[in-house]
């Protein structure tokens, strides 16, 4: 599904670039596969490698730890650890640990936005380590657990089933709005 959309993406390019205009040219399958990162919450299309929270310390301490904090309990920038139990207070701490559904979106995130001003500077290596490691600190995986495209999919986070769909049916047209 990712790879057709991105291919009528490119189909779409080629046309823009070379029919009307005669500039520019079609990407190469490699550059099309270089943006092609996305990682939904199966898990499907994760790269190869693994890495521990043990490893992942050390990436942290490293590239991420002057913004997030010590151990990931903020910083200059927000919490990435903590927050258990606070969602249905008055004061809820949403982090990767009490609030987020998925552990692969963590890898997805990491992986195409962090550390914020060098984004995808980080191997995939880097990439499976810092995110057991935060998994670590939050208490959902253990500091010697690997993570890979087998196991990150499989770890449940606390908060999975905290999020309802919304049961009312979609409303099709409402009254008032334009009519064709
Ligand atoms: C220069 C500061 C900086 C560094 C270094 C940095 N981050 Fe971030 N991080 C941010 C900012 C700013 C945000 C919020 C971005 C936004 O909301 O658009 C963020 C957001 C995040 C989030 C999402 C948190 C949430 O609950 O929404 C995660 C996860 C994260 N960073 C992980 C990392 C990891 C892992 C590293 C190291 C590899 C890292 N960051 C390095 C600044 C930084």
């Amino acid at each position: 599904m990712r790879s057709a959309c991105l291919m009528l993406v490119a189909v779409a390019l080629m046309q823009a670039q070379t029919g009307k205009y005669g500039a520019g040219r079609p990407p190469t399958p490699q550059e099309v596969k270089a943006l092609d990162i996305s990682v939904p919450p199966s898990g499907e299309g994760l790269p190869e490698g693994s890495g521990t929270a043990v490893e992942g310390k050390e990436v942290y301490a490293r590239r991420c730890q002057r913004c997030h904090g010590a151990e990931g309990k903020g910083g200059d920038e927000v919490a990435l650890v903590g927050g258990s139990g606070t969602l249905n207070t008055p004061k809820p701490l949403k982090t990767v640990g009490s609030y987020w559904p998925y552990a692969t979106t963590l890898f997805d995130y990491i992986h195409r936005a962090m550390p914020f001003k060098d984004p995808g500077s980080l191997t995939s290596n880097h990439v499976y380590a810092v995110t057991a490691y935060i998994l670590q600190l939050n208490g959902i995986i253990r500091a010697n657990e690997k993570m890979s495209a087998e196991s990150l999919p499989k770890v449940k986070m606390p908060n999975r089933d905290g999020f309802i769909p919304d049961a009312r049916p979609d409303t099709g047209k409402v009254k008032g709005t334009t009519k064709r």
